[in-house]
């Protein structure tokens, strides 16, 4: 597209994430407008948004039952901080979400997003240690290329190189191990090679000393390193790991969860239930500011006490818990459960990957991961990594009207719960087209 005089002089008064404002003036995307599976420009050209926004856009942009969820409750209430109230309808979101996580997992603070959530979970581990009996216990085990959030403490518990070193030095406390996709190659077989990578939990919380070692966190599915996909067995570990050595099992399911994997949260596509969840992005289609730290209701009630005692969770945000993000939420719960959605996800995640097959034939595909309609491709040329290949999608993929996720050494694609067969058709075909297009960027 291209961009008059205003956009670009506003532009250079804002800056895009993560990203060259100015490369961005050169391959713009200004939208003016988004439905059900698209997105328009300001120009008009439609996109087919191929990754929910950014795993936001569970149900597509605009759902006609987020809408109404809104409109109904910014007419009655859309503002009551947590400080000193708390929306009924919020209660209705904390009893909603807890319906369906599994376990005990009924303990809820809803918050403004992903980041704010892992922040919570963070700190309501360290203090539920302090006020438990356990106050040396502060340390957190998280992944390389994991990618947690922006703040830093979700930063610190990151493993992402290039967006971590111009804030460095990082909080203390804060071990990393790698996940199994990076050392994949050195096993003759990938279970073998997650028995390994779950194990090195265990050796890095023994070489700190248990006693200092307060929680692992993961995402479930690892977006950042290339939809990093673990075996059943490897959280199996994990679990049995942190009950070992009592540190809090924390799952990062702001991309995994409500539906996308297949099941309502990857904690059950996986069998495997954490002590913290942490959920954003898609809770709320993407329609307003929503995440949530939920957390085993046991855990919940070391923080229900007297005031004389001073026990309380001495965290908040004056955004959390919004009356208007909490009908959202509801109202996005409903429409996954009621239409079955995540069961919907797992039947055309598989239809999706045989798609995806289709482009073996060019010689670009070196693995496609993940679960239920989160999908990656690791792209490769002639056996090896090709970074050339994915920066020349980037601008393939727009000009076909396509948007997706691209690392560039890989590409995903989490489309909204409510695609068919045949808008699944419609990406893959611009998915194949932007690729030859690609290919032939670089011939
Ligand atoms: C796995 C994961 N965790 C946490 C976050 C942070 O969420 P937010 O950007 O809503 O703060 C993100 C955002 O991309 C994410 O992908």
């Amino acid at each position: 597209m291209n961009i008059d005089e205003r956009q670009a002089r506003l532009l250079k008064l804002t800056s895009i994430d993560f990203r060259s404002t100015e490369q961005f003036v050169e391959e713009p995307f200004i939208v003016s407008r988004a439905e059900g599976l698209y997105y328009w420009d300001t120009e008009g050209k439609r996109y087919f948004d191929a990754i929910g926004g950014i795993f936001a856009a569970s149900l597509g942009h605009g759902h006609p039952r987020v809408l109404e969820a809104m409109r109904r409750q910014m007419e009655q209430l859309s503002f009551a901080p947590p400080m000193h109230g708390i929306a009924d309808v919020t209660l209705d979101f904390v009893e909603r979400l807890g319906s369906v996580t599994p376990e005990n997992l009924n303990f809820v603070k809803p918050f403004s997003g992903g980041s704010e959530s892992i922040e919570a979970a963070m700190k309501f581990t360290r203090q539920y240690f302090k006020q438990t009996g356990q106050p040396e216990k502060y340390k957190f085990v998280s992944r390389y290329q994991g990618y947690h959030g922006g703040t830093f403490g979700a930063m610190a518990a990151s493993g992402t190189g290039k967006r971590k070193t111009p804030f460095e030095p990082q909080m203390g406390g804060f071990l990393k191990v790698f996940s199994p996709t990076y050392y994949r190659d050195r096993f003759s077989c990938w279970e073998e090679c997650n028995r390994f990578c779950a194990r090195m939990f265990e050796d890095v919380i023994l070489s700190e000393d248990p006693r200092t070692v307060a929680g692992v966190i993961v995402e479930p599915i690892g977006n950042t390193g290339g939809t990093v996909t673990p075996t059943d067995e490897y959280f199996q570990i994990l679990r049995q790991i942190c009950d070992e050595y009592e540190v809090l099992l924390i799952f990062d399911e702001i991309i995994t969860g409500y539906g996308r994997t297949g099941n309502m949260f990857a904690a059950q596509t996986f069998g495997v239930t954490p002590d913290i969840l942490c959920g954003g992005k898609g809770l709320s289609s993407g329609a307003v500011p929503l995440g949530a730290m939920i957390a085993r209701e046991n855990l919940g009630d070391a923080f229900y006490g007297s005031e004389a005692e001073d026990v309380n969770f001495a965290h908040g945000h004056t955004f959390a818990g919004n009356p208007l993000a909490s009908a959202v939420g509801i109202a996005v719960i409903d429409e996954i459960v009621d239409n079955d959605l995540a069961q919907g996800a797992q039947e055309l995640g598989v239809y999706l990957v045989d798609k995806l097959r289709g482009l073996e034939k060019y010689g670009v595909v070196r693995e496609i991961r993940g679960k239920g309609l989160l999908r990656g491709v690791e792209l490769m040329r002639e056996g090896e990594p090709c970074p050339e290949l994915g920066v020349a999608l980037k601008k393939t993929a727009l000009d076909n009207g396509l948007v997706m996720r691209i690392d560039p050494l890989w590409f995903a694609v989490a489309p909204a719960l409510i695609v068919g067969k045949d808008d699944i058709d419609e990406l893959y075909g611009l998915v194949e087209q932007s690729v030859t297009d690609a290919l032939a960027v670089l011939d």
